[in-house]
């Protein structure tokens, strides 16, 4: 069976409901296996073995989490050349912007040589100020179902392998 790896880091909950809703999606496609995996446990075997990706990752001070990219950091060397060609979707939760996250994001996966095959997606929280921003997140319902319709295309397309 073809592997989903739906790697993601969050704080407030907002890109793990994310991850969450693209992992059931994902999971309407018997023929792949889903794994839903925190990025500070994601091993580079694991990233050898997945046919596919999708990142969900918080924008923090302009760019990615502090984790999400300590994932790169510590992966990006032992597999590059390894990944070259495999699918990958990405999706930015953020307060008000997501851009600077969104754009350090698609240049490590360009370095990786991964293939962009949907347009990345921002979820704005519209958290500003210091205590919405520390307050835990609950996603509208829109965002959650085109987090799932992503997942469902996904998976779907990598079961064909029309990437
Ligand atoms: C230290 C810190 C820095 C942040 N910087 C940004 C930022 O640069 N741009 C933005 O749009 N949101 C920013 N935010 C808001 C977060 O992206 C938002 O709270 C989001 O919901 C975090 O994802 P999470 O709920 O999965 O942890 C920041 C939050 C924190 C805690």
């Amino acid at each position: 069976m073809k592997q989903l790896l739906i790697i993601f880091h969050s704080v407030t909950g907002g890109a793990e409901q994310i991850a969450q809703a693209v992992a059931k999606g994902a999971c309407a496609e018997p023929e792949i296996t889903v794994i839903l995996r925190q990025a500070q446990l994601v091993q580079e075997e694991q990233l050898r073995e997945a046919n596919g990706f999708i990142f969900v990752a918080p924008e923090m001070l302009g760019s990615l989490s502090g984790v999400m990219k300590d994932f790169f950091d510590r992966t990006f060397y032992r597999v590059l050349d390894e990944l070259n060609g495999r699918p990958y979707a990405a999706v930015i939760c953020a307060g008000s912007d997501g851009q600077g996250a969104l754009r350090q994001l698609e240049k490590i996966a360009m370095g990786w040589r991964l293939k962009k095959v949907t347009e990345s997606k921002v979820v704005l929280t519209y958290a500003q100020s210091k205590e919405q921003i520390l307050r835990a997140k609950t996603l509208d319902q829109s965002a959650l179902d085109q987090s799932e319709e992503l997942g469902t295309f996904f998976a779907s397309a990598l079961a064909l392998s029309v990437f």
